[in-house]
């Protein structure tokens, strides 16, 4: 078996060490222009020449979540997309928005300053009823976000293409239940992939429908949301805050408005980030099911986007 490795912004080297170690007996090796045809590739957001020089690959697969960027690509017919199906993210964006939710909830942004300024006092304890959570997308992430969410006692809704019976949660599917999903909800989880029905979800018209004091949690990507209206909604009060770890643009350039906005925290994009031990041992496990002729978990619709 011959597998090609064409990850951007990526070393190398501890792939394909850990990857022979996994697969004993393949033939591994970095892709280079007009190298020979492989049998399965691991990719991520590779050029379109490498797309046009392997057109009999059996599968790629990709080493994170999202496949928009591979999407954007004219991908070869008949070769299977296969995205990382968890491989230790789920925990990690579980973690990232339950911090972000609590942090927002418990107003430590607010004793942190009053504790710099060396002010002793009490805030009002707030209802957890105040703050239903909404969770946009209940997949390999969502669900397990939702979950966690749940173990708080916020109310959590969640909203998916296909309708989900999720244990707490109070499930809202497709276009025409959207509207109520969002006046259901005041903080606003993203956790969709993005496709041309999901790009630029939060706008003007979403959060003007959330509960007023909203909050907005953008973990999946940056073109889902509209910057100058989040900034606008912030402005005229009718949402509180931000947690954002996804831009348009990446890495976020300088100068932007959300650098150094008083109401939006950011990260670099590393909410759940590829974990390689898993990951590789996932891509090992699936790639020898393929040979065998197996099904495998994770395989991307391209028609649908995700
Ligand atoms: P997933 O398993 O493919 O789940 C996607 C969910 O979105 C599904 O529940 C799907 O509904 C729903 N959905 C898709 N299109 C929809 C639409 N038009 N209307 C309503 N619901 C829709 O994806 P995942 O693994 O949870 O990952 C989600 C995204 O997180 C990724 O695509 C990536 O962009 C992002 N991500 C970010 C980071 C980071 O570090 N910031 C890391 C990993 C991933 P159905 O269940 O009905 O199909
Ligand atoms: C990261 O953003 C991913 O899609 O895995």
């Amino acid at each position: 078996m011959k597998i090609t490795f064409c990850c951007t912004d990526t070393k190398a080297e501890p792939w394909l060490q850990g990857l022979s170690a996994a697969l004993p007996g393949a033939d591994i090796s970095v892709w280079q222009p007009s190298a020979p045809q492989a049998d399965y590739a691991v990719v991520w957001a590779p050029p379109q020449q490498f797309m046009d020089e392997q057109p009999g690959l059996k599968a790629l697969f990709n080493i994170g979540a999202g496949v928009d960027a591979l999407l954007k690509l004219r991908l070869p017919l008949n070769t299977l997309v296969v995205r990382l199906d968890d491989a230790g993210m789920a925990v990690q964006m579980a973690e990232y928005v339950c911090h972000a939710v609590i942090r927002h909830f418990r107003e430590f942004d607010g004793y942190e300053t009053d504790m710099a300024g060396g002010r002793w006092g009490y805030r009002k304890p707030r209802m957890r009823t105040d703050f239903p959570i909404g969770v946009m997308g209940l997949g390999v992430l969502g669900e397990r976000v939702a979950k966690a969410l749940a173990q708080f006692d916020f109310p959590i809704n969640g909203w998916s293409r296909s309708p989900k019976a999720i244990e707490g949660v109070r499930g809202f599917a497709g276009a025409e239940q959207f509207n109520d999903f969002l006046a259901a909800s005041r903080v606003l989880v993203n956790l969709l992939p993005l496709t041309p029905d999901t790009a630029n979800v939060i706008n003007k018209d979403t959060l003007a429908r959330l509960q007023p004091g909203a909050y907005v949690i953008n973990v999946a990507r940056g073109a889902h949301l509209v910057d100058e209206d989040l900034i606008a909604a912030i402005e005229n009060g009718h949402v509180a805050g931000a947690t954002l770890d996804v831009f348009r643009t990446e890495p976020l350039p300088a100068g932007h408005a959300f650098w150094n906005h008083p109401r939006i925290t950011i990260t670099p994009h590393t909410s759940a980030r590829t974990l390689r031990d898993e990951s590789i041992a996932q891509i090992a496990r699936k790639m020898a099911a393929l040979q065998r002729g197996e099904a495998v978990a994770g395989v991307v619709n391209p028609g649908r986007g995700y």
